[in-house]
């Protein structure tokens, strides 16, 4: 089996985690899946669609640990 994605191709490829019960590893499988693939040197864009934030929180505090950036985010 080819496990390799063709880096020509223009159109992007979706990838949707959802199911309607938490706590289900929603945020860890795509967090995890988007940092996996940016390393292997594909172009990811991580959608954050939920109002509760953890992806983007988890990776604006990575981001603060790694560059020792003071960032600070506010929930609505
Ligand atoms: N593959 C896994 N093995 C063990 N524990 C896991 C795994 N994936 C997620 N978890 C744990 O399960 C819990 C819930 O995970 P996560 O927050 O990703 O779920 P979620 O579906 O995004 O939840 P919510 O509905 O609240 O957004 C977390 O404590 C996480 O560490
Ligand atoms: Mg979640």
């Amino acid at each position: 089996m080819n496990n390799q994605l063709d880096l020509s191709q223009q159109e992007a490829i979706v990838v949707t985690f959802g199911n309607f019960k938490g706590g289900t590893g929603k945020t860890t499988n795509s967090t995890m899946l988007a940092y996996a693939l940016a390393k292997k040197g594909y172009r990811v864009l991580l959608c954050d669609q939920d109002p509760q934030a953890n992806a983007t929180t988890l990776f604006l505090k990575t981001k603060a640990a790694r560059e020792d950036d003071y960032i600070t985010s506010r929930k609505h």
